[in-house]
């Protein structure tokens, strides 16, 4: 059986694959650009984008911004009729600037985490952006629906849930993660799509719902699909891949690290995270790591009382400096082997969860 692509308005992909924002600099224009051209979604992180422009030492929220229109730019020249998006932290100090830098350059979806997006529908109504909030609850889903009717009259375009086993930060309380007590992603997945049934019932829109964390075969994909899912978020996989923004160490350390390597560890962010063990992550254990500057990036972080500077920890990884970088992944890295073209890896998903369906 085909796969169907996600239709997210008028707007529909050719495969149900998102790969997911991961920043910072791991998803940039060339992964994004990439996936989007072979008929997934393309997503591109926003946290810190312009860590690579010249002036991003003395102003990063400038360079952050000139950084967003570039990339936008360089992965529609990849791929001019693929569906290519942003993801915005809510938690990121300028996330109104940044969202509406997106929405200037006419990016097909915004998707925003690490908080709930309470005002993102005010920033694109009348134009063709679509919006997407991502959870971790059928709880959530409720509440920023609710607030976006209420306050907006606006229905989100699409339902991310990101589940426990994901990359990045986690909507998950840190013990629950560490016990493998939270709730599960099928079950979470459930409970959300008959709470979007309802949604779609009594407005007669359409809400797709978007399942993540922890999704790594076309199986995996299938078995979401099959539970009522339109599509899946992927990001870890999409690391070992030739056209992955990051450094090779920075997909080496995927390839190399064990089940054990991968744990839950405090973010600035005020949420858990997954990374994989390394030097850095031992060092900030007993010790904080001298602070030189503040990059003001997120509004969460207190840079007096930060076990350290998540910038800093995140440009480190993406450049490769591994021993002193915070190496964010999903708790299936370990089962990565070797770097394959993004083509190739769509490709197998789709045979993969193609013929699964069939059964
Ligand atoms: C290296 C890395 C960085 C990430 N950065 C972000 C981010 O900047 N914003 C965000 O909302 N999610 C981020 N995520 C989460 C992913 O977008 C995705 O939803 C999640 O990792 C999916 O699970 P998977 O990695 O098991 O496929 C990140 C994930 C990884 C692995």
């Amino acid at each position: 059986m085909k796969l169907k692509g996600i239709k997210i308005g008028e707007k529909i992909s050719k495969y149900p694959i998102i790969q997911g924002g991961m920043g910072v600099g791991v998803s940039g224009s060339k992964l994004a650009g990439n996936v989007s051209k072979e008929g997934g979604i393309g997503i591109i992180a926003t946290a810190d984008i312009g860590y690579e422009e010249p002036d991003f030492e003395k102003n990063p929220m400038q360079a952050n911004l000139r950084a967003i229109g570039k990339q936008i730019d360089s992965a529609r020249k990849i791929a001019p009729n693929g569906i290519l998006g942003v993801n915005i932290m809510v938690a990121l100090t300028n996330y109104a600037e940044i969202v509406k830098e997106a929405v200037k350059k006419e990016i097909d979806l915004i998707i925003s985490g690490a908080g709930l997006p309470k005002e993102l529908p005010e920033y694109v109504k009348g134009t063709k952006t679509k919006i997407a909030p991502i959870i971790s609850s059928a709880r959530a889903a409720k509440l920023i629906t609710k607030l976006w009717r209420t306050k907006y009259d606006y229905i989100p375009d699409m339902i991310v849930i990101e589940g426990p086993e994901a990359g990045g930060h986690l909507g998950f309380n840190a013990e629950e993660l560490q016990n493998g007590t939270t709730q599960n992603l099928e079950e979470i997945t459930l409970e959300v799509i008959e709470e979007m049934k309802k949604v779609e019932q009594e407005t007669g829109k359409e809400i797709p719902v978007v399942v993540a964390g922890g999704i790594f075969t076309g199986k995996d994909i299938c078995k979401f699909l099959k539970l009522g899912a339109a599509g899946v978020q992927m990001a870890t996989r999409f690391v070992t891949t030739i056209e992955c923004d990051a450094s090779n160490e920075f997909k080496n350390a995927y390839i190399n690290s064990k089940k054990e390597d991968i744990q839950i560890v405090k973010s600035p962010v005020g949420m858990p995270g997954r990374a994989i063990k390394n030097a850095f992550i031992e060092k900030v254990k007993t010790e904080r790591p001298k602070i030189d500057r503040c990059y003001s990036c997120i509004h969460t972080c207190d840079v007096r009382t930060t076990p350290y500077c998540i910038t800093k920890a995140l440009i480190n990884a993406v450049k490769g400096n591994i021993d002193e970088g915070l190496i964010f992944c999903g708790s299936n890295a370990h089962r990565l082997e070797k770097i394959v073209s993004v083509k190739e890896l769509i490709e197998e998903l789709v045979f993969d969860a193609e013929m699964c369906l069939e059964n």
